[in-house]
């Protein structure tokens, strides 16, 4: 059985949906509540003892490295004000052993994987896109450590899938399903964003991957296509060796990339929030009186 170790953030997209803010702001560093998304992401990764984090930068994104670094004089402020939760707070985001790899072109998802190559080499690692907040209440399996397992079970990549209904079809990677036990399933084949009547299923691909060691390599092979080096193309030939696993899961997902998905994330977690959970949720009362 192959330990999962690594962890792969690429968050170097351009962002372009949140333009003007990520001009100078990377969409990583957009904050839900009072964290920046980048770190709700690290820590999903609490439950399965990653021992190295990789997050892909795009070129000028130091703003991320300051976040997870040190911050002495801030520390010694706070300890010397008495604010020792905020300190604790604060020290939060130091605890990951984060390396840091710059994608100088943003030439798609493959692309920013591969830039991780010389931390990652030919090891299993999880992959999490930098734009999906995935919520575990607790006392739930959270997705990635269903995923880690099953990965440490099978030695298969294995993705988390979720069921979209409508339109919503169109908008993800979609898979075939060969076989399911245990809520596992093989996955037979992918089509990208089908159309309402290409579409294999109602399992859509989410941006939660534990990827085998043989990957790596899978992606140094890709050629490009658009300018653009595509994770699918290596799904889709370990889709066809019956080699991808796929699993649903209950939490709860919201995808932060796009401004609805950011907006409900913002306002569940101000809902769910032990300082301003009750004054949010008296607001929302009232205002939804007015709508
Ligand atoms: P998206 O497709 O959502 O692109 O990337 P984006 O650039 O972040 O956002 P929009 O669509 O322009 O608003 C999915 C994930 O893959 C990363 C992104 O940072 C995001 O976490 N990514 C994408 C890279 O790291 N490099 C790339 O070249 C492309």
């Amino acid at each position: 059985m192959q330990k999962v170790k690594k962890a792969v953030i690429p968050a170097a997209g351009l962002g372009t949906r949140f333009l003007p803010i990520t001009k100078a702001v990377p969409k990583p560093m957009l904050s839900v509540l009072d964290k920046p998304t980048i770190q709700y992401i690290t820590e999903e990764l609490d439950s399965v003892g990653i021992e190295e984090i990789i997050i892909v930068v795009s070129p000028g994104s130091d703003v991320i490295q300051k976040h997870f670094g040190p911050a002495e004089e801030l520390e010694k402020r706070l300890l010397s004000d008495g604010k020792k939760k905020l300190y604790d707070i604060e020290r939060e985001t130091q605890k990951y052993n984060v390396k840091f790899v710059v994608q100088e072109t943003a030439n798609g998802l493959a692309g920013a994987i591969l830039c991780a190559e010389k931390y990652v080499g030919n090891e299993p690692f999880v992959l999490l896109l930098g734009d999906e907040l995935i919520y575990a209440e607790k006392g739930q399996k959270p997705c990635v450590k269903r995923l880690v397992e099953i990965f440490e079970k099978t030695g298969k990549s294995v993705i988390a899938t979720i069921e979209v209904f409508g339109d919503d079809v169109s908008k993800y990677g979609n898979i075939g399903i060969k076989e399911e036990e245990d809520g596992v399933m093989t996955i037979s084949r992918i089509v990208e964003k089908p159309s309402l009547s290409e579409a294999l299923s109602n399992y859509a691909i989410i941006g939660r991957y534990v990827l085998s060691g043989e990957v790596m390599g899978m992606l140094k092979k890709l050629t490009p296509r658009n300018n653009e080096l595509y994770l699918t193309d290596v799904l889709d030939e370990l889709s066809e060796r019956g080699d991808l696993l796929a699993s649903s899961f209950s939490d709860t997902r919201y995808d932060v990339g796009d401004k609805f998905g950011y907006i409900k994330a913002n306002v569940e977690f101000a809902l769910k929030s032990a300082e301003i959970g009750e004054e949010t949720k008296e607001y929302i009362k009232k205002l939804a009186e007015k709508l």
